[in-house]
């Protein structure tokens, strides 16, 4: 979720040393990335919930202290808030405009006691958290530059017994037709996929491996389908736009410009084919989840 365009993604690979934007929408609206996150859990919350509801499983007690790496702007940390009554949350994130916004939903959601954000860039180095009985990280450690380092270091900071659950993105959603436009939905991911192949080497990998390597003992490693059919969540027109939208911003030649004109009448157009007003739309989605213990 969330990786639909360019952003703060872009640049990952460039070069050594550095400092690169992470977190930052240049030329982008600041609101864009955390309302797609916002909607992508309202939207798919069966299945988060469905992930989460195993993790409480697996955790087999009342988890102290829990992380949420690459959390954004929270959807996540309130989730674990809710489910974990007793729990101090660790929210983490490059984004100081991300870890603002999660403070913001804290405090709306009463539960601002028992959040704290902690700013840090992983590819810099692990932040000062340590004794952790959950990690949770969703559509984040694909971000990384090094993960083999970020979960030595997170294995670290969980307790012996302690959960990590590393969700991730398998493929974007799609919601039209697929001869829509030609089958210009198609030709979108086909040009992302491309694009983010090169800038972010670890999307879609399988994390077994990794994880095995830095020592968790995997409990569960899932790869999900999700296919929505109406009665559709009320979001999912805006969760559309926001995820098409996203994934224009990312593509310029990549595409033809009858493509990107069909992308316009989709996202701007007045007429009934925008995604706002459109009748027709399904939600096809993939997710991969690896829940894994630290022995
Ligand atoms: C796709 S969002 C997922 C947010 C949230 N976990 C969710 O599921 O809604 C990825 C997040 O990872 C953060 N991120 C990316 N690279 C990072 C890094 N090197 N260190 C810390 N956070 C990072 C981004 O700022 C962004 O908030």
């Amino acid at each position: 979720m969330g990786d639909h365009g360019h952003g703060h993604q872009h640049g990952h690979r460039h070069g050594h040393g550095h400092r690169h934007g992470h977190g930052h929408e240049h030329g982008h609206d600041p609101d864009a990335l955390p309302e797609l996150l916002e909607l992508d859990a309202e939207v798919l919350h069966e299945y988060r919930d469905a992930l989460l509801d195993q993790v409480q499983d697996l955790t087999g007690g009342a988890p102290r202290r829990i992380l949420d790496l690459g959390c954004g702007n929270g959807t996540g940390t309130l989730a674990l808030a809710g489910r974990f009554p007793g729990a101090e949350l660790i929210a983490v994130d490059v984004s100081p405009d991300m870890l603002h916004r999660l403070r913001e939903k804290a405090a709306r959601a009463g539960v601002a006691d028992r959040v704290r954000t902690v700013q840090a860039d992983l590819d810099e180095g692990w932040p000062d958290v340590a004794g952790v009985d959950l990690v949770w990280a969703s559509a984040s450690m694909h971000h990384v530059a090094d993960p083999d380092r970020v979960l030595a270091d997170v294995f670290a900071a969980i307790r012996p017994g302690g959960l990590l659950a590393v969700a991730e993105v398998a493929s974007h959603p799609r919601f039209l037709p697929d001869s829509f436009g030609g089958g210009v939905e198609a030709r979108v991911h086909a040009a992302l996929a491309a694009r983010q192949a090169a800038e972010m080497p670890h999307r879609g990998e399988d994390w077994g491996p990794r994880l095995r390597k830095a020592g968790f003992a995997v409990e569960s490693a899932r790869h999900v389908t999700i296919d929505l059919t109406a009665p559709l969540p009320s979001a999912t027109g805006r969760y559309a736009r926001a995820v098409l939208a996203r994934m224009r911003s990312g593509l310029h030649d990549e595409i033809s410009a009858a493509d990107h004109a069909t992308l316009q009448t989709l996202l701007d157009g007045d007429g009934p084919e925008n995604l706002l007003r459109r009748d027709n739309l399904t939600v096809h989605a993939e997710r991969s989840a690896w829940l894994c213990r630290r022995p």
